[in-house]
């Protein structure tokens, strides 16, 4: 399959480990330019010293959370890169807790990171693309938007908004040339997923092993998921071969969420 990712200009958010630099990974082995960013210095320069053996990669550190840093993060992008096709969201997720354990400052912060920050770099972002009248955002976000999961009641309650704000976008931007979608990860074997499970774990008074075994068991496909099966659905969704696609949500569980839609 001919993606026509070849030469487009891609910036992928928090993406110097997990999904997203994944994501990076797959998009430059298309023959795609990419931009990557997270919080720390060393994981992006560790990330850029292995994403340049496949291809052109450049990379910035950025708070998702923090409003200057998404300016700077996109202005930079499109400096280094000369232009942008391609947005994909993703952002770090917010900490695991049960409700009675939040309080108003993780609310705060789970706003800002999992929702202010997609709609404020959607914003910086479509001017690039409507002036070329082509353009691809995908948003990663989780399964937790159609399936709530145990212990994260932050990501189940707030990553809703993206599904509101991206079916909102395709009608507005409609005859623009610029598509929409979400990739919905389920259980994905990352540093993230880990420590979630570690929290469960703690939580349950249980071995780590043993919630990872009742997880899988939970998976029609009886298997942890892997950050580059997620990272190929972004670049389908991103790619020409998707050209008819914008509004979607696609999940990547294994077939862990039971709903029909
Ligand atoms: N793994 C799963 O099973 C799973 C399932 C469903 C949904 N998700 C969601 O998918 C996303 C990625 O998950 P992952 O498992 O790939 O996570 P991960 O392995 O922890 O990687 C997260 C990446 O985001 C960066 N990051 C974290 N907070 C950031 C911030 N405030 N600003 C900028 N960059 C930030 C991290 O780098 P720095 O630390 O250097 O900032 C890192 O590069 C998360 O939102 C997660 O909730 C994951």
């Amino acid at each position: 399959m001919d993606t026509g990712l070849k030469g487009k200009k891609v910036l992928v958010t928090a993406s110097t480990k997990g999904i997203g630099f994944a994501v990076a990974k797959e998009m430059l082995k298309e023959g795609a330019t990419v931009f990557i960013s997270s919080r720390s210095e060393d994981n992006v320069k560790r990330a850029l010293e292995e994403l340049r053996r496949v291809g052109e990669a450049y990379g910035t550190v950025a708070d998702l959370t923090a409003p200057e840093d998404r300016e700077r993060l996109v202005k930079e992008a499109v400096n280094a890169m000369g232009g942008l096709d391609v947005f994909v969201f993703n952002t770090g997720g917010p900490p695991s807790k049960s409700f009675k354990d939040t309080d108003l400052s993780d609310w705060e912060l789970a706003y800002k990171l999992l929702l202010e920050s997609a709609v404020h770099t959607t914003k910086l972002v479509l001017p690039y693309m409507l002036e070329k009248g082509w353009g691809r955002v995908v948003y990663i976000t989780s399964v937790a938007i159609k399936m709530p999961i145990e212990g994260l009641v932050l990501s189940n309650a707030v990553r809703v908004g993206i599904a509101g704000l991206l079916k909102t976008l395709v009608r507005e931007y409609a005859g623009t040339g610029i598509t929409f979608n979400s990739v919905l990860p389920g259980y994905t074997l990352t540093e993230r997923l880990e420590e979630v499970l570690r929290k469960r774990a703690e939580m349950e008074g249980k071995e780590f092993e043993e919630v990872v075994r009742e997880v899988e068991e939970k998976i029609p496909l009886k298997r942890l998921g892997r950050p580059e099966e997620v990272a190929k659905a972004v670049v389908f969704l991103a790619s020409e071969a998707a050209s008819y696609i914008t509004g979607a949500f696609l999940q990547v569980d294994g077939g862990l969420v039971p709903t029909l839609f």
